[in-house]
């Protein structure tokens, strides 16, 4: 197989990571609103109302709602085939239980999907990336509630109808995958997917597991709904992943990492197979964890099956051994692999790893897969006459562009397209950072909101235009 002469070569952007204009427009607060600017060593606090002395970043971002036309400009002259953008859900719906729409908001999208269009991008739309509407957590509970389901659905119906004639690709969700039951999380990745922090839920495991359970039916039913409402749509669910190798061939080494890295595959199961798994339903019952599947549940699972699978790829880790030194633990409690070396942030570079992780998921499902994120995230260095030497992220890009080439051309991967993470400099979403950067274009834009905004290329612009001409042969 060769890479496809419609392959997607693009980026993907988030909106509470580059929109800013936080209450323009009639935007009502999302959870990501309330989260501060950390670091690496500095964990960003979430807090429960605005403090008016403290900044966050998400009410910045990039200003890319008033500089959208410039960005996508810039995305065009790359050669961008496609561009996976996050809808706010506050601005479709505010509060999220709204009866009508905010017809501004609509509008803002309907202005960026039009240009996109005008230089034929793609437009790729996730409908939740972090970007839940406060109001839904504090008054609802949260995907805890089914009615959430209902409130999610009524938008999702709102954004098929609006842009049934102008959006094919969809993405029902963003990495919910992190929501896992069987395990300890932190307080921010909980409090990301769903508003809710770890420390402060009173049965864990419960909690998790219906909130797993609730946004899995939730992304079939999407699927479902998208389906109906624009017949030739491709309705995709976006999971980032992080396979896990053992430390040695110590079969129980293998079997432990073969587990860990399963753990986040129990909703593709579900969204791909056509029914929730029964291991998952028998964990469950093991662990007195209760969770009711209705008539109508199955049969949403078994129609709402996935067009596509969105990957995110960043990094690898090892399990947890005997006698593994705990203290270099990764993002999602994995060890660093002695063979890797790792990014300032320590999230290991590992090219090899996005060939596996393509293969894996391919094999079990034999659906399309889009990468969906991948990207490098670094200081950035700006020269005094505005250039930025990036050739650790052109090296970075070109390994991973390589070894995705030898999953489709050599191991027949079906994948529809590769998309980097933050084309344009924007916020992080663990860090709130702006220096932790994986553009092609440079924001001139510091940690404490400081900088003019205005965008620079970087080297790597130029590299990244050549490999979309190329369709990827020139890397
Ligand atoms: C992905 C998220 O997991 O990782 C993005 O979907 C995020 O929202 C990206 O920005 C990179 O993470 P970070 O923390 O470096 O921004």
């Amino acid at each position: 197989m060769k890479i496809k002469k419609d392959f997607l070569w693009g980026g993907s952007i988030a909106a509470h990571q580059c929109e800013g204009s936080c209450r323009e427009d009639n935007k009502g607060l999302a959870i990501m609103d309330l989260v501060t600017a950390g670091s690496h060593e500095t964990p960003r606090e979430i807090h429960k109302s605005l403090d008016a002395a403290i900044r966050y970043p998400s009410h910045q971002g990039i200003d890319f709602y008033h500089r959208y036309k410039n960005d996508i400009a810039l995305f065009a002259e790359m050669g961008f085939k496609a561009l996976r953008l996050s809808i706010d859900w506050a601005r479709i719906y505010p509060n999220g239980d709204e009866k009508e729409p905010n017809q501004a908001g609509l509008n803002f999208y309907h202005n960026v999907v039009d240009e996109l269009k005008k230089y034929h991008i793609e437009p790729i739309i996730t409908l939740y990336h972090f970007e839940m509407p406060l109001h839904l957590v504090k008054e609802y509970g949260s995907w805890t509630n089914r009615k959430v389901i209902d409130f999610y659905l009524k938008y999702c119906e709102t954004m098929f109808e609006s842009f049934k004639h102008k959006v094919k690709y969809w993405v029902t969700f963003n990495e919910m995958n992190h929501i896992d039951p069987q395990t300890d999380t932190s307080d921010f990745f909980t409090y990301m997917i769903a508003g809710l922090k770890y420390s402060e839920l009173e049965n864990k495991s419960q909690t998790l597991a219906t909130v797993g359970y609730n946004m899995t039916l939730a992304s079939c039913l999407a699927v479902k709904l998208g389906h109906e409402i624009i017949k030739d749509s491709k309705v995709g669910c976006v999971f980032g992943i992080e396979p896990v190798y053992p430390i040695d061939s110590n079969p129980i080494n293998v079997l432990n990492a073969f587990k860990q890295t399963d753990r986040d595959f129990y909703q593709i199961d579900a969204m791909c197979n056509g029914a929730f798994p029964e291991y998952k339903f028998q964990e469950y019952q093991d662990q007195g964890i209760e969770i009711s599947i209705t008539q109508k549940d199955r049969s949403a699972f078994s129609e709402g099956k996935l067009d596509f699978i969105g990957i995110n790829y960043y990094a690898s880790s090892v399990a947890d051994y005997k006698g593994a030194d705990k203290g270099k633990n990764t993002l999602f409690g994995g060890l660093q692999n002695p063979y890797l070396v790792s990014t300032k942030w320590g999230w290991a570079i590992d090219p090899v790893g996005l060939r596996y992780l393509l293969n894996y998921t391919y094999r079990k499902y034999g659906l399309p897969i889009m990468v969906t994120e991948n990207g490098l995230g670094a200081v950035d260095e700006i020269t005094p006459d505005g250039k930025i030497h990036d050739d650790y992220r052109i090296d970075y890009l070109k390994q991973h562009i390589n070894e995705m080439k030898k999953a489709i051309e050599i191991d027949q991967v079906d994948c529809l397209g590769y998309l980097t993470w933050g084309p344009i400099d924007l916020v992080s979403a663990t860090t709130g950072q702006m220096s932790k950067r994986y553009g092609f274009i440079y924001v001139d834009l510091d940690d404490n909101g400081k900088g003019t905004l205005n965008r620079f290329k970087k080297d790597s612009f130029e590299w990244y235009k050549k490999v979309i001409q190329s369709n990827g042969t020139s890397l």
